[in-house]
């Protein structure tokens, strides 16, 4: 039986999801311009010049989706909280900066990483997201008072100065040539001026976390995250032709344990295999995505298709376009929800990212004893 003050547990991405927020699309703007943010938005995208509110028509349909997938994890006896939005469309600043607007708080993966008791803030890494994390604040301060070992950390602000991001990055046209000689040289936009990471480069596989190092985390954020989880082992991860290195969650998906879905297009190197390969983990090819192009106004890739949630080891919820993703892990043997979510990728992504997980069944264990 779950003890009822125990509100927070979570150890890795498979085992029985009990409770979970899902974010929302309301207010969600199109970042006004600062520094690097073309250099993280694809070049032939239908977003370049464009900034401001999403229009009402988009926001109510993405929302609609995103209250039927509550309506799904409700109905298999997952509680779902929500987050409060904030008025995203007004200037923000600190000292050091300011902002035309704020983004949103539909990919709460993005920004909140549950590991075991502990909810962490991420430092973020665009300053419209700077003060994103206020949108959880209400759901955290209910967890914290509700589960007397609950502990809600916040990793270090960012100064988010122009010293944080690399010059050669600021032209919008840069060629994806060259940004694939870049990332595989991970020389990525961001500097090491200070730690900087998403939660969503983050991977939880018990005793061991995986982080991609990119263009949304830097080394000195990884060194952070392995200073702060002092009994687990902290392990830099980066995945060659990747031209956009953003968010571990569509190139690298664990399933269960011992299986991973790797994007066949970004593939974790060689000499990193290893400790998977040590510990008897097979990684397999994902399958092709079903869509040739993103739904417009969408920062991600169609690699979305990757962005499954798993909602415990046999059962997997995938977005419903995606056959080929679909298909291939109902031959891995899982159970597969069909959940329609692309018209709500534009505003962050899609099953993984929408979601921050609260209590997963399970506890503390080690899958990579050797190494
Ligand atoms: N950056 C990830 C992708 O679009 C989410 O592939």
């Amino acid at each position: 039986m779950k003890d009822k003050k125990v509100i927070v547990n979570s150890w890795n991405e498979w085992d029985p999801l009990k409770h979970v927020i899902v974010g929302r699309a309301d207010g969600c703007c199109i970042p006004a311009p600062e520094p690097a943010l073309d250099a993280k938005v694809p070049e032939d995208s239908d977003m370049k010049g464009k900034h401001g509110p999403r229009t009402k028509d988009t926001v109510d349909k993405a929302n609609q989706l995103l209250n039927d997938f509550v309506s799904i994890l409700e109905k298999r006896g997952i509680k779902v909280d929500r987050p409060e939005p904030l008025n995203f469309n007004q200037e923000i600043s600190t000292p050091d900066w300011k902002v035309e607007s704020m983004f949103g708080c539909m990919p709460a993966r993005d920004v909140i990483l549950t590991v075991g008791n502990e909810m962490l803030e991420a430092t973020m890494s665009y300053r419209c997201r700077w003060f994103e994390y206020l949108n959880y604040r209400p759901l955290i301060n209910k967890y914290y008072e509700q589960d007397p070992n609950m502990k809600h950390e916040s990793a270090p602000k960012p100064r988010l100065t122009d010293l944080d991001y690399r010059k050669d990055y600021l032209s919008d046209k840069i060629g994806i040539q060259k940004r694939l000689e870049w990332t595989e040289k991970k020389f990525f936009v961001t500097t090491e001026e200070e730690p900087l990471f998403d939660a969503a480069d983050i991977l939880r596989f018990g005793k061991d976390l995986v982080v991609q190092h990119g263009f949304t985390t830097n080394l000195k954020g990884i060194d952070w995250l392995s200073r702060h989880y002092k009994n687990h082992r902290v392990h830099a991860v980066n995945f060659p032709g990747d031209p956009y290195p953003i968010h571990i969650d569509a190139t690298f998906t664990p399933i269960k344990p011992g299986l991973i879905i790797n994007n066949p297009h970004r593939r974790l190197p060689k000499e990193q295999k290893k400790l998977f390969e040590d510990n008897g983990w097979k990684i397999v090819d994902a399958a092709q995505p079903a869509h040739n192009a993103p739904p417009p106004l969408c920062y991600s890739s169609v690699w979305l298709s990757m962005n499954v949630l798993v909602l415990d080891p046999k059962t997997v919820c995938v977005e419903k376009s995606e056959v080929y993703q679909a298909e291939q892990l109902d031959k891995l043997g899982m159970e597969v929800i069909p959940v329609e979510l692309r018209d709500a990728y534009a505003f962050g992504g899609g099953l993984h990212c929408c979601t921050a997980d609260v209590y997963r069944e399970g506890k503390l264990e080690d899958y990579f004893p050797k190494q």
